[in-house]
């Protein structure tokens, strides 16, 4: 039985803490998206998780802790690079990975001599881990492959009876996954795009690189997360890139080379466009030249559409820069990379 805890008293944060310590799983809500929450420390507690989801046992988890201070004895040691990061993004959407200490089981990284670690900007969470007093290894709280959750009905959605607690602090201000990046002393490489851009990365270090495998398909990504397909709808989805009127005349050709209702992923913008034509089941995401609008809604949207009994979604791109870079990431993912250009 799982059980949902909304405005939790102090004692309840701290019954939460207990759980979490005693190995059990509890969803912990970030600014991002829902974690599955486990013992750090505890190889037991993180073999939950990994059963919970049905994770690929070879896919390292992120460490979450509540400031800086708490990561020392988790890594062998914090360069200035990394402090600088840690400085200027935390409490934020950056997770960084250092070489870790003996203290983090290798459960944790998956035997990777590095270890992921996070400080999430959402009080309630970090509130949490505090009283935790050990590091929460966390995936986001869905079941492998599919969209992640961003509310604490989402979560419920996946996880009921296989995890103990939901911490309901209702929809996550960012919706979309933390980046993470692997920091050297003279540069920093990004694993996975997400909330922190690479534009922010660049304002306080010198040089920042794309792993090489987002940018060429061909080679193995150094995030082992990034080689699975992910955040995928029940139904095939097709993304159009371009203007309001590309997206809407696109739409109109693929529509009629299908039976049934479809689901459309708009903007406000194409809404407008679109909204005459009865076959489409239409959800506004947000505002076509406003990324982190429709980053915020794009999970939801995907588990939206579960619902709804359509034969095929049709979503509309964001440009590729900025936040887009990482809403792109994830729409080619759930798309099988189905993307069209207009
Ligand atoms: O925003 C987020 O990061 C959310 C919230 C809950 O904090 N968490 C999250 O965790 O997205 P997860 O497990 O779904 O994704 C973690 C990603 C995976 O791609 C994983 O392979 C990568 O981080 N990762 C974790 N540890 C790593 C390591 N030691 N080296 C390289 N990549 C690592
Ligand atoms: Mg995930």
């Amino acid at each position: 039985d799982t059980q949902i805890i909304t405005n939790p008293s102090d004692q309840e944060l701290d019954m939460l803490a207990r759980a979490l310590r005693n190995g059990e799983l509890v969803s912990i809500p970030t600014e991002t998206v829902y974690g599955l929450g486990a013992n750090g420390l505890d190889p037991e507690a993180m073999d939950k998780i990994y059963t919970a989801k049905g994770r690929p046992s070879d896919n390292p988890l992120i460490l979450h802790v509540p400031n800086s201070e708490s990561i020392k004895p988790l890594v062998t040691e914090v360069s200035n690079t990394a402090q600088l990061l840690m400085d200027t993004f935390w409490p934020g959407p950056l997770t960084i990975t250092l070489p870790k200490s003996d203290l983090v089981p290798d459960r944790a990284t998956g035997g990777l001599p590095r270890v992921a670690l996070r400080c999430p900007d959402h009080e309630l969470c970090r509130a949490l881990l505090e009283r935790a007093g050990v590091p929460i290894a966390a995936p986001s709280a869905n079941i492998s492959g599919r969209p992640s959750p961003t509310t604490a009905q989402d979560v419920y959605h996946d996880m009921k009876d296989r995890i103990s607690y939901i911490l309901d602090a209702g929809s996550c201000t960012i919706g979309v996954e933390s980046t993470v990046v692997e920091v050297h002393d003279d540069k920093v490489i990004i694993l996975r795009p997400g909330g922190i851009t690479k534009a922010q990365l660049e304002n306080v270090v010198s040089t920042v690189e794309y792993d090489t495998a987002l940018v060429n398909a061909n080679t193995k990504p150094k995030a082992p997360g990034m080689k699975y397909t992910h955040y995928a709808p029940d139904v095939p989805m097709t993304v159009v890139v371009g203007s309001p009127e590309g997206v809407a005349s696109t739409f109109k050709e693929l529509s009629a080379e299908v039976e049934g209702p479809i689901g459309c992923l708009v903007s406000h913008e194409t809404y407008d466009l679109i909204k005459g034509d009865t076959r489409f089941i239409c959800h506004c995401f947000g505002h076509h030249s406003d990324a982190l609008s429709l980053g915020h809604d794009f999970y939801k949207s995907l588990l939206h559409f579960n619902e709804k009994h359509v034969t095929l979604i049709l979503a509309e791109g964001v440009d590729d820069d900025g936040f887009g870079v990482a809403i792109m990431n994830r729409m080619e993912k759930a798309s099988s990379h189905h993307i069209i250009y207009k």
